[in-house]
């Protein structure tokens, strides 16, 4: 498996330097020049743990909740002070764990963001289903929530049950959703389920639009080393026939898809905190990408609080990029919205993304994998399969050895992948 990543890095970045995290950070973050500029803000606190998740997750408790916000207030004020006056930004994203459970401070978390900053496409938040109650719904939006997204994962018993939740009771949400409104409505599920059947999946979609959202997430269920989950993945000819598939009923019914996994059914509605040039994260193991470098913030909850009370940035892992190995990160990601436009690639490096990765494209466009669409480069549906399988390879080679490695070790000295 590293043996088709390490290839295909090396190939890419035109060297066999590993991508290297060393135990550092810049006590200056230079993000004054940048343009479209994200935030996310990390609430690492849930109600139940589930056995299949990945992220950086504890058990909620008042208390530690309290004292976690303090310490994110004071980590937004130490790195947003380090730029002169309000920064433009486009939009902040709350990730989590579960942040509807910190609805209550939520508005001294985003007092202390607009201190710094100025935010142009509204604001997102994640929620369990367990929160989508009309009173809480009210809170968020009074903070200025503008986007919400609920986690369902199913709305079949049967796969509730395999991944250890409960099942969700579609008719409350419904009453809830339809008296408190948001410009986006999202709702996750996991795709690649054992044994999953195009209907499955296709009757949760229209369960979503039919009860509130206007926007899905299809996220295939990536099995993590160190989680305890008994989930078995779905095999490879299966899983491309299920994507196909849904992708096509999608299309048909004339959604949106507006990243690799994303279908909306209005204009205005988007959910995606991944798909940015350049972003801060506040709190436990938030990440930041700048021009030249990517950071990763410590995983422990206790450690970050400690670091912050010590006035000093909880960065526990810093990559600084080559150029290469820059491009390839902006083009990863990029091509998660499905498109890669040439002019925002040689806006952001200068030079002209044919002559740095021509062949790469022209082999993709040979392959069926892409196509050119008024000079925008599009993913095919074979493309967002192999993209897909790639990212799998990707997630299990580097993230889920990076992520396991910041689980057990707050500062760990140097991470190579
Ligand atoms: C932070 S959770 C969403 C909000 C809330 N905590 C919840 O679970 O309802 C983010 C999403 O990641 C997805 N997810 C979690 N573990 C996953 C896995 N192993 N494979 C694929 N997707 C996963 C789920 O769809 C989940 O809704
Ligand atoms: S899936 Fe959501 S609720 Fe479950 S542990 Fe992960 S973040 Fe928490």
């Amino acid at each position: 498996m590293s043996f088709v990543t390490d290839l295909t890095r090396a190939w890419l970045t035109r060297s066999t330097k590993p991508f290297i995290f060393k135990n550092e950070y810049d006590e200056k973050l230079s993000f004054t020049e940048l343009d479209g500029l994200g935030l996310y803000v990390h609430i690492p606190f849930c109600a139940q743990i589930c056995n299949f998740c990945p992220y950086c997750k504890v058990r909620f408790e008042n208390d530690l909740c309290d004292r976690y916000i303090d310490a994110l207030i004071r980590e937004i004020h130490m790195v947003g002070s380090m730029h002169p006056g309000k920064k433009k930004v486009t939009s902040l994203y709350f990730g989590g764990g579960t942040p509807a459970l910190a609805a209550d401070r939520l508005g001294d978390i985003i007092s202390a963001i607009n201190e710094h900053f100025e935010i142009t496409e509204g604001i997102g938040l994640e929620l369990h289903p367990d929160n989508v109650r009309a009173e809480v719904l009210q809170k968020l939006k009074e903070a200025g929530v503008t986007k919400i997204s609920i986690g369902i994962q199913s709305f079949q018993s049967k796969y509730q049950d395999i991944l250890g939740r409960k099942n969700v009771d579609k008719e409350s949400l419904k009453t809830a959703l339809s008296q408190v409104s948001f410009e986006t409505v999202s709702m996750d599920f996991i795709f690649a389920l054992p044994d999953q059947s195009y209907l499955d999946l296709k009757n949760d979609i229209d369960d979503a639009f039919d009860i509130g959202a206007n926007h899905v997430a299809i996220y295939p269920f990536i099995d993590f080393t160190f989680t305890s989950s008994k989930v078995k993945a779905m095999p490879k000819k299966e899983k491309r026939r299920l994507l196909d598939r849904i992708t096509d009923y999608c299309e048909e019914k004339g959604y949106k898809r507006d990243s690799i996994w994303t279908f909306s059914n209005a204009e205005n509605a988007r959910y995606s905190s991944m798909t940015r040039d350049n972003f801060l994260g506040f709190g436990c193991s938030a990440t930041t990408l700048l021009k030249d470098q990517f950071k990763i913030n410590t995983f422990n909850v206790e450690s970050y609080i400690s670091r912050i009370n010590e006035d000093k940035l909880p960065t526990s892992l810093t990559i600084r990029f080559t150029r290469r190995q820059r491009m390839v990160y902006f083009l990863f990601w990029t091509a998660y919205s499905t498109r890669v436009d040439p002019a925002g690639f040689e806006k952001f490096f200068g030079v002209p993304l044919k002559r740095m990765y021509g062949f790469e494209l022209w082999l993709a466009r040979m392959l069926g994998m892409v196509r050119m669409n008024n000079g925008i480069y599009e993913m095919t549906h074979k493309g967002a399969f192999y993209y897909h399988y790639y990212e799998n390879f990707y997630t299990l080679a580097y993230i889920d050895k990076m992520w396991g490695i910041m689980r057990k070790e707050a500062f760990p000295k140097r991470i190579e992948l």
